[in-house]
């Protein structure tokens, strides 16, 4: 039988696409293939995202598209899930007519039934009443799901799903639900069993992996040991994010700094530099603190690469705080920062209790301006590794056709070198040529030792 095909479209965190992997395995198992083009499927689904207004309005503008699509293909169905879903409901019907279902973000498991649904109304001809939905509290449980994963040598693994800090500016808590962990023995299995599949790299996902834990009744239960753990495993590199500067402790540094498969490299959001505003973010730590850390970790972690966002114009946010971040700017000296314009987003507690109050042309510049320092710091310290051959496991072609192959460091610096297309999935050792905002580029010294194929097992 022919495979109907599946187009998903996803927005938001590294846990959201973990999500989208989920959603394309349980489709599998129903008879969907997925596609690369919009097009060309028979089933579309929104992953969403709510943390800022502008990818939440992207998510609208771009059902409209699907809805020209129908014109051509009235058979094509459009599913919405994820954080706006979770936070919308109902509403998403009324904001566009092109969505056939919606389902929440613990709802995947629902899927499958809410098409038989459609497809039951399709064939007696009922017309849409009651809106096809599946949106529950957020169960105690993470939903365990047959992941299909896009790549077959990196692997994302969740530890924890959900988020109990409440920083007063971010929707996550009300979408996504409070912090719960999976137990450590599933953890372990998973990532053992990508090892066996010759995963190469298996990234840890939670929004504040340093609570990792907190949430069961079990003091051993933390991310150190955790850590720990999947050190004994045979698996070349172990990432994670996001880490928390309030929760992240002394015993996790002590797990980076030792010669392991954990990989040098923090993403650790700071939001701001001025105590007031990080005070009214409710976010934990103070300015000094932050710097503290960060150059706890620069001297124990040889090579640590410390990545951050930022956050500019928050309401409470005047000039003298906006300096003061660019002064944490330059001195944590981070490899890289994302960083955001303030969006007020409903449910929170800056939403309610501040107006968003500095003006956006104020915000676009205060963005721009620590861009520009941050691009500068990051080249000066890309530059550092000029001379110096690193590790670095090939992802694929920088654009197709070029011979040039781009991989991650260990420590999660892009590395660009002339390469060949059986070393995808492989580790090739890079020497250093010139380094720019962009990364590292230079030429293989080492190449791959081709891995052998697996032995057939006897019938
Ligand atoms: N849990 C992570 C942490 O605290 O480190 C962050 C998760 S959040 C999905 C990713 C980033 O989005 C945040 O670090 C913050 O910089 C940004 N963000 C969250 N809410 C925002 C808002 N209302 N406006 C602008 N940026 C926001
Ligand atoms: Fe949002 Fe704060 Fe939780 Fe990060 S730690 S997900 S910013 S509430
Ligand atoms: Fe966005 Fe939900 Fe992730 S709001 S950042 S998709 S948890």
């Amino acid at each position: 039988m022919e495979r109907k095909k599946l187009y998903i479209k996803t927005w938001g965190c590294q846990m959201n696409e973990h999500k989208s992997e989920g959603i394309a395995g349980l489709l599998a198992q129903h008879g969907y293939e997925l596609v690369d083009r919009p097009e060309e499927a028979d089933l579309i689904i929104f992953n969403t995202c709510m943390v800022r207004e502008k990818p939440e309005e992207k998510i609208f503008s771009e059902a409209g598209m699907v809805r020209r699509l129908k014109e051509r293909k009235p058979h094509l169905l459009l599913g919405v899930g994820g954080c706006v879903a979770q936070a919308l409901g109902k509403k998403i019907f009324e904001r566009s007519p092109a969505v056939d279902f919606v389902f929440g973000s613990s709802n995947i498991s629902d899927i499958p039934r809410l098409l038989e649904e459609l497809e039951a109304r399709r064939q007696d001809g009922r017309r849409r009443d009651e809106p096809v939905m599946a949106i529950s509290k957020i169960p105690d449980r993470i939903e365990d799901l047959p992941f299909v994963r896009q790549s077959r040598f990196q692997a994302k693994v969740t530890i924890t799903e959900g988020c109990s800090n409440f920083c007063t500016f971010c929707i996550v808590p009300y979408t996504t639900g409070l912090l719960r962990s999976r137990l450590p023995g599933d953890v372990i299995r998973e990532v053992s069993e990508l090892a066996a599949q010759g995963y190469k790299e298996v990234q840890l996902l939670g929004q504040n992996v340093d609570s990792y834990g907190r949430d069961l009744d079990d003091p051993d239960i933390t991310f150190a040991n955790l850590l720990r753990a999947l050190t004994r495993i045979e698996i070349p590199r172990i990432r994670f994010t996001s880490s928390h500067p309030k929760d992240i402790t002394p015993d996790v540094i002590e797990v980076l700094a030792e010669d392991n498969n954990i990989c040098e490299h923090v993403h650790m959001a700071v939001q701001s530099g001025s105590d007031k505003v990080l005070r009214d973010m409710r976010r934990g730590y103070t300015k000094e603190q932050f710097l503290e850390l960060v150059h706890e970790l620069k001297k124990r972690v040889p090579d640590v690469n410390i990545t951050t966002d930022i956050i500019v114009g928050f309401p409470t946010e005047t000039e003298r705080d906006f300096e003061e971040t660019v002064d944490l700017v330059k001195r944590a000296r981070f490899g890289g920062a994302y960083i955001f314009k303030y969006s007020p987003r409903p449910k929170t507690v800056s939403y309610y209790k501040w107006p968003d109050a500095v003006p956006p042309e104020e915000k676009q510049r205060r963005l721009e301006h620590l861009l520009q320092l941050q691009k500068r710091i990051t080249a000066e310290e890309n530059r550092k590794y000029v001379g110096r051959t690193v590790e670095v496991l090939v992802e694929g072609e920088a654009k197709p056709g070029s011979g040039r192959y781009l991989g991650k460091t260990r420590n999660k610096i892009t590395t660009i070198f002339p390469g060949r297309p059986e070393w995808v999935g492989e580790f090739v050792k890079v020497r250093v040529e010139e380094a720019s905002v962009a990364g590292l580029f230079g030429a293989v010294v080492e190449a791959p030792t081709p891995t052998p194929a697996p032995t057939p097992t006897p019938a």
